[in-house]
């Protein structure tokens, strides 16, 4: 028992929580991501997976994504990558819908299965049905030789590297990574993404992991006293849009998954078709405000909440003034492209629903009812 405990802590590296480790290995997780296949300064992007089969990729007349919890809001964030840049419609489901609605697939349909454990029961399912009715499957995974790795057609593995905390986290932003690659190699495949864009968006993902290691470094004070501050919150409110209204629901879910907390995500602009109701000063709102899209409309978001006397938590760009002076507590990340700012404002979520646990005295790595992986429907 002892050896035991000796055992897990090495394998902890000197963190708390397995959780905590795997929030704080994204720069290299990643790094080992784009390993191999990001060549930036050569201006290409190398992934077998895809190469193998482009012509079947770009030759999609639309594209599934499938997935369940955290993989599935990778999936949402996907399907704005791949429609922005490679200009195919895209449309994402939860695998245990799709698996019983008797879909309409064929077989110029190409499904992208996300599982990091490659081995969820109902994304195992959809892929079945998906194939029977001929559409080629391309998976996401990050275990390696997991079963939805070796059913799928072709694939690209997150090398995220294992992941113990039933919360994902690592594993998350290394799917954005894949995604992100290929919805720029697909855009430039297909003449849908011109040179200069290829090469701005190629060199700016090669900086993400110096970037998440920035806000590894930065955002910790400012995030634990949040999570004091709020630690007995009974509800949260996120809210983002654009690419960041899925980090919106990532957010909610990390916080639902190991504090316990009722958290819902919400597009900022839908805010007020029903949960505006629920502000008052008792609710904390989490708004991811990067200085991109369409922040001015995120302003206004700010305004509204403030006029409800709600407690703002913003997550926006350093050097940010104009939601800085209404928000009741700030969260600075780096500016990026729209594109890729949920992997920046995902981070400092991750770590305030981890605090916010090890407040509560959660099980941050069992958290009650939850398994890492769900071989069962
Ligand atoms: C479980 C895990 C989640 C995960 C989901 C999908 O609910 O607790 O963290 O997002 O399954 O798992 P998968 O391995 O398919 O990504």
């Amino acid at each position: 028992q002892e050896l035991k405990l000796n055992l897990e802590q090495i394998e902890k590296g000197g963190y708390e929580h397995f959780m905590l480790k795997e929030i704080f290995e994204q720069p290299k997780s990643i790094l080992d991501t784009m390993r191999g296949r990001l060549l930036a300064d050569e201006g290409i992007i190398k992934m077998a997976g895809i190469w193998d089969h482009l012509e079947r990729l770009t030759n999609a007349e639309r594209i599934i994504i499938i997935a369940c919890g955290t993989s599935w809001h990778a999936g949402l964030i996907g399907e704005y990558l791949i429609e922005e840049f490679a200009r195919v419609p895209v449309e994402v489901e939860y695998a245990s819908e799709f698996r019983y609605r008797n879909p309409i697939i064929s077989s110029k349909d190409v499904v992208i299965a996300i599982s990091q454990s490659g081995e969820t029961a109902d994304t195992m399912a959809a892929i079945k049905l998906a194939k029977e009715k001929g559409a080629f499957v391309f998976g996401i995974c990050n275990v390696v030789d997991s079963s939805i790795s070796r059913y799928t057609d072709a694939g690209a593995y997150t090398h995220a590297g294992p992941e113990i905390g039933v919360a994902s986290t690592k594993a998350f932003t290394a799917q954005l990574t894949i995604l992100s690659l290929i919805a720029i190699k697909l855009g430039n495949h297909n003449g849908n993404l011109g040179k200069a864009d290829f090469m701005r968006l190629i060199t700016e993902l090669e900086a993400i992991p110096k970037k998440v290691e920035d806000v590894l470094k930065t955002v910790d004070e400012a995030v634990k006293t949040i999570a004091k501050k709020f630690a007995d919150a009974t509800n949260f409110l996120y809210l983002g849009r654009g690419y960041n209204f899925p980090a919106a629901l990532e957010g909610a879910l990390k916080l639902k998954e190991i504090s316990y907390i009722h958290a819902e995500g919400y597009p900022a602009a839908e805010m007020k078709h029903g949960p505006i109701a629920l502000i008052d000063e008792n609710m904390p709102i989490v708004i991811i405000a990067p200085k991109v899209g369409h922040y001015d409309k995120i302003v206004s978001n700010v305004q509204e909440i403030k006029a409800r006397k709600g407690q703002v938590i913003a997550i926006i760009n350093k050097g940010d003034t104009q939601v800085a002076a209404m928000a009741d507590y700030i969260i600075e990340i780096p500016e990026t492209s729209e594109c890729f700012s949920p992997i920046l404002a995902s981070v400092p979520l991750q770590l305030l629903s981890y605090y916010i646990a090890v407040e509560r005295g959660a099980n941050v790595d069992q958290p009650r009812n939850l398994a890492k992986s769900v071989t069962v429907e």
